[in-house]
């Protein structure tokens, strides 16, 4: 019989390997391998005799019974969690330090215990007098929140074994917390695992809601392993630059809901707004039109947002490389487009520089954009304004075409409302919206011809 082959297992992040080393070659951790027995390996037979216990099917339509959302008491934190949370869920809740993470876990505590759910908020970073001093300047004062300052997770899972399961149970922050079940410092890999770990059964066991926080690092990932991820239920991002007053809950991913709403808040001296109708948000509002500005309707899940693209261009005179830098959208569909009225349109921008911007830090996914960036950029190019109170839309094909997107209809009439009267998309972009005037674009030449013509 074949000898079993040795293999080791890092601690960390789970990979596999055939000979003990120092270092993971998979996730960089060191001192993280360890060797795991030998597999037995016997065949499965289609018998009861191997010792396996049958396992039950299901139909799908089973009892059926979903568990009843609760609202956080903040309809934007709601809206990105695609309608409240979910009892035994897990969240995990990222975002830069002072982005307003736990003030914005902290209000929704408070509405939450004032509304008569149980509440335990954990915070592992700040004593208890810190937290209560500001809900105190939020004038959540009064809100009957369980809070404690704790990091050992056996500590916590033992007390809220004693007790009802709460609603809500916030852990702030995950890297803070220990489990004795491991060795290491909080933090580490594999403490941040098992803590997580632990928590989260306890919140499946329980049906309490569980938010972890998680600390950003340098490069935009959630410190930790990427198995923290798989781990919960629920993947929210809170981004803003710190610097501006927005800030937008995202969720990255969302085992129970959609994952293209957003909530969107401003910080102020009160704690978080909430912005219910943030259309206006990333307008300039600027009177006099400038070249190479272009306002996109765009669609952040349900709702629409104006949001204003800037692009810039500077004609090189010596031969050197021109500069190419986008900020808020994808630099790759910037150099198709750019390539497109190139090869389409006759335009030369091999000795420009070209920079294009998003307004007030939003970042655009929504594939629309293209006619709108198309046109900043031919108005940069050309150093004309682009007709006043118009805005922009349509995706843009390898060969020119300016094709159709969704919901034409709801940015059109969005656009309307905010004042603008005419729009630039493509033919077929929905019904005829009253006070606004439809510029049909089928391709980018007549876009061209629309700039640079004699408008
Ligand atoms: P915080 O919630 O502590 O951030 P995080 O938990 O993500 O690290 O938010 C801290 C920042 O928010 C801090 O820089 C001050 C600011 N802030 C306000 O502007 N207004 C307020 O009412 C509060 C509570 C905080
Ligand atoms: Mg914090």
């Amino acid at each position: 019989m074949a000898k079993p082959k040795r293999r080791y297992v890092c601690a960390a992040c789970g990979s596999l390997s055939t000979r003990w080393q120092g270092q993971c070659a998979d996730c960089g951790e060191w001192n993280t391998l360890t060797e795991e027995a030998p597999q037995t390996v016997f065949s499965v037979k289609h018998d009861l005799s191997t010792g396996g216990r049958p396992i039950q099917f299901e139909p799908l339509d089973a009892k059926g019974e979903m568990p009843q959302r609760r609202s956080t008491g903040l309809p934007e934190f709601d809206r990105a969690l695609g309608g409240g949370l979910v009892p035994g869920s897990a969240i995990l809740m990222g975002g830069d330090p002072g982005i307003g993470k736990s003030t914005l876990l902290l209000q929704a505590s408070a509405k939450i215990a004032l509304g008569g759910g149980t509440v335990v908020y954990i915070s592992g970073e700040e004593a208890a007098g810190q937290v209560r001093l500001r809900a105190e300047r939020l004038g959540l004062g009064k809100a009957p929140i369980q809070l404690a300052s704790a990091t050992s997770v056996r500590d916590i899972l033992t007390t809220l074994g004693a007790m009802e399961p709460p609603a809500l149970l916030v852990i702030d922050s995950i890297q803070t917390m220990h489990s004795d079940q491991i060795e290491g410092a909080p933090g580490t890999v594999s403490q941040v695992r098992a803590s997580a770990f632990e928590l989260i059964r306890y919140a499946k066991d329980s049906g309490a809601a569980l938010v972890l926080v998680g600390h950003v690092t340098k490069d935009g990932s959630i410190a930790g392993p990427r198995v923290l991820e798989h781990m919960v239920d629920v993947v929210m991002a809170f981004e803003g630059e710190r610097s501006h007053q927005y800030r937008i809950l995202r969720s990255l991913k969302n085992r129970f809901g959609p994952v293209d709403e957003i909530g969107v808040f401003a910080m102020a001296g009160q704690g978080l707004q909430e912005i219910s109708n943030p259309s206006m948000l990333f307008l300039s509002g600027r009177e006099d039109p400038v070249p190479g500005s272009a306002v996109f309707p765009a669609m952040e899940g349900t709702r629409p947002v104006l949001v204003e693209i800037q692009a810039l261009i500077v004609r090189l005179q010596s031969g050197a490389t021109p500069r190419r830098a986008v900020v808020g959208w994808d630099s790759g569909r910037m150099a198709m487009l750019l390539a497109v009225l190139e090869a389409r349109c006759g335009l030369n921008f091999s000795s420009a520089e070209v920079y294009l911007n998003v307004s007030g830090g939003y970042r655009l996914a929504d594939p629309a954009a293209d006619l709108a960036v198309a046109a900043a950029l031919v108005s940069a190019l050309a150093d004309r304004p682009l007709p006043k109170a118009t805005t922009w839309f349509g995706e843009v094909s390898l060969a020119g075409e300016v094709r159709p997107v969704a919901h034409g209809a709801i940015r059109l009439r969005e656009a309307a409302k905010l004042g603008f009267d005419s729009a630039h998309a493509p033919p077929e972009s929905g019904p005829e919206v009253p006070g606004m005037r439809r510029h049909d674009i089928a391709m980018l030449n007549r876009l061209v011809d629309r700039i640079v013509g004699d408008t």
